[in-house]
């Protein structure tokens, strides 16, 4: 009682009511972050089946029976995109398909280069849901963080009559013009219109990512992170910073993508032929990215690997295999961009300094972005090597 009244009776400095709302509304600020963030990628977590159906070289009239074939085997996450030119015969076989109910399905699709613009966001968006005969996309990609020039198309019409929309030769379609703060943007917006239930990136390289989640008026945090990763591309540092800011990674390729890579490039199954003993080593490689926490998107035609595949869920590796597998990493990527898309891809520094040019030229200075009021210096390594060794998660295998 006494300690009451005395508290009551003295003036509390005005400064000190400021300081305590700055610090309440600051926390409350961060606690909100941290729930909508932790919340929105446990909730990813607990829909999204770990095992994807990738749709990438799946030639038009291979679609019917790989999909019903994986439908029927328990894939139910589907993994599309524009620029594999298949969207409208996928769309035509989920239509058709008595096997699982649309709510059961996961399926994922990804805005191509020309489409950055906010305003174009949309309209790639309704052309992938017109050909794949859908309502709504669970979850929508920035397909690779570079924006080429716009490529006319009607949202209305199913299938491409042209592949323009993937021309990007070389790099001379690149619109420097459209940063990937735009584009996210208008990835937000298809959120709010019920158009995708998720959003996220693919490509994106580490630092990049670690721009974008600092600019402080994102509404919405990307979810997921499609990558090349498999034991030749393990990208430990990527996956680390993602599992400390809970944004599920999606590993593609994880057998080291044998329909795509050339003659002369490493083959990873054949290499993992001598380290596998708990499974195929098609079973091992996903198994083990499984195992470190990430996702796979993984592609087959062949009714028998589509089921060894999938069996990969059961598998645990035994400490042999995990340590071998780790001395297989050589940062080896299939998946090279090639002229300009190159420099820009995997300068990554001189991305940043460009989009941090382009944002600076777009908002004048805006202090909204707060990448502008730090200096260029802080962009480099340092930054993002602080960020991460700030975790207490050490458990990449
Ligand atoms: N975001 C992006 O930029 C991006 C880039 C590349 C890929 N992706 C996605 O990731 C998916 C997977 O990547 P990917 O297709 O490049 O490579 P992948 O899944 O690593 O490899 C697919 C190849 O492996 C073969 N295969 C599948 N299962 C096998 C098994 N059990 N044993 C032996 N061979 C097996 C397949 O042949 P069979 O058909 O004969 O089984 C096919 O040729 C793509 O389809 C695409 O959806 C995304």
């Amino acid at each position: 009682m006494v300690l009451g009244r005395t508290v009551t009776r003295q003036r509390i400095p005005a400064s000190l009511v400021v300081l305590a709302l700055f610090i309440g509304s600051s926390l409350r600020w961060f606690t909100m972050m941290a729930t909508s963030t932790t919340a929105a990628a446990a909730a990813i977590s607990s829909v999204m089946p770990k095992i994807g159906l990738g749709t990438l070289l799946l030639e038009r009239q291979q679609v019917r029976s790989t999909l019903l074939q994986a439908l029927e085997l328990g894939y139910r996450r589907i993994d599309c995109a524009p620029v594999y030119f298949n969207e409208d015969v996928i769309g035509d076989v989920l239509k058709e398909q008595t096997i699982v109910n649309r709510k059961d399905l996961f399926i994922v699709s990804k805005l191509a280069s020309p489409f950055h613009k906010q305003e174009h966001v949309e309209l790639a968006l309704r052309k992938t849901l017109t050909d794949l005969r859908l309502d709504y996309l669970d979850l929508y990609l920035v397909h690779w963080p570079i924006a080429f020039h716009y490529v006319p198309i009607d949202p209305t019409k199913r299938g491409f009559e042209n592949e323009d929309i993937d021309d990007s030769d070389g790099g001379k379609n690149i619109d420097p013009a459209v940063s990937l703060l735009e584009t996210w943007r208008g990835m937000e917006d298809a959120v709010k219109k019920g158009l995708v239930k998720q959003i996220g990136l693919s490509n994106v390289p580490g630092k990049l990512l670690h721009e974008l989640l600092l600019w402080n008026d994102l509404e919405i945090k990307p979810a997921v992170l499609q990558v090349e990763l498999h034991p030749y591309l393990q990208q430990n540092r990527l996956v680390k910073y993602c599992m400390q800011r809970s944004i599920q990674i999606q590993a593609y390729s994880p057998l080291g993508t044998p329909g795509y890579k050339e003659d002369n490039e490493p083959v990873l199954l054949e290499d993992l032929k001598d380290i596998a003993t708990s499974g195929t080593p098609a079973q091992v490689a996903i198994a083990w990215a499984l195992q470190r926490g990430t996702s796979v998107v993984v592609k087959s035609t062949s009714k028998a690997h589509l089921k060894e595949n999938m069996e990969a869920v059961d598998i645990v590796l035994t400490d042999g295999e995990t340590n071998k597998i780790a001395e297989l990493n050589r940062n080896y990527r299939f998946f090279r961009p090639k002229g300009k898309l190159l420099l820009l891809h995997f300068d990554t520094l001189f991305y940043c300094f460009l989009a941090n040019l382009i944002i600076l030229y777009k908002t004048g200075g805006d202090q909204r972005v707060p990448c502008l009021a730090r200096q260029r210096t802080e962009w480099q390594d340092d930054h993002y090597n602080n960020a991460l060794a700030s975790t207490q998660q050490d458990t990449i295998l």
